[in-house]
């Protein structure tokens, strides 16, 4: 049920916490959680009832319904501000992850943490934490499958200390980064093709991109 992606989450995750885990689905980062003792309490949003039902039956299953909540409803929608002070959005794209921080202003105010693991655009969620209070605190990287997922979590802006990678071993952010890298070099290798698209603003940005990238890369030990 648990695997390195779920625990690098749950790792972020302060003692004590009343976390929201939102679009919760099958509700293993909800169950592993309650069941790790970290949270004081989980509430599990979720959009489609279909997952929702798959949710609650799990959780019964884990013996938890006393530590979960669960409500059927769109991201954080279906919370009161004050409610939680953790919020964990997993496996959605950047762009619906910063869509539903957008629509609950109130309930994203009253929390202290943001627990966020976007599957793509995680320069998008950044530039939201970064334009709207949030700093990233501290980030990891998980392997599942072959597949390298980043995990960022963001306090307010006045209370963080840096600590950029501090949990991600060298090994995996070269692996992660490479492979940005060579999603770069495809880009620009198919953009070369097109004399139009070679000469294009977003060619330039793209391979000063991939420059910084290498540069990075050459600059972990
Ligand atoms: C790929 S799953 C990720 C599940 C889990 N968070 C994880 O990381 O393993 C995404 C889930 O989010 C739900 N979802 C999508 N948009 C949502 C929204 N706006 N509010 C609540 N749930 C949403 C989907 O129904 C789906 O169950």
């Amino acid at each position: 049920m648990t695997d390195a992606r779920i625990t690098a989450v749950i790792n972020f995750v302060r003692e004590g916490s009343r976390v929201a885990d939102v679009g919760a689905d099958h509700g293993y980062l909800s169950i592993e959680l309650a069941a790790s003792g970290r949270a004081l309490s989980v509430t599990a949003t979720e959009k489609n009832l279909q997952p929702l039902q798959a949710a609650r039956k799990n959780i019964s299953a884990a013996g938890l319904d006393n530590l979960i909540d669960t409500r059927h409803g769109d991201g954080l929608q279906v919370l009161s501000a004050g409610e939680v002070d953790t919020i964990c959005i997993a496996g959605m794209g950047g762009a619906l992850i910063t869509k539903i921080l957008d629509e609950s202003p109130e309930v994203v105010q009253s929390a202290r943490q943001l627990i966020l693991q976007p599957m793509n655009a995680s320069e998008k969620v950044r530039a939201w934490l970064n334009e709207n209070g949030w700093a990233v605190d501290d980030e990891d990287l998980a392997e599942v499958a072959g597949i390298i997922y980043e995990i960022i979590s963001a306090v307010k802006s006045s209370e963080v200390t840096p600590k950029k990678f501090k949990r991600a071993s060298s090994p995996l952010k070269k692996k992660f980064l490479s492979q940005r890298a060579q999603k770069l070099r495809r880009v620009l290798d198919e953009m070369s093709k097109s004399p139009e698209a070679r000469t294009s603003e977003k060619f330039f940005a793209t391979r000063e991109a991939l420059n910084v990238l290498r540069r990075e890369i050459d600059g972990l030990t």
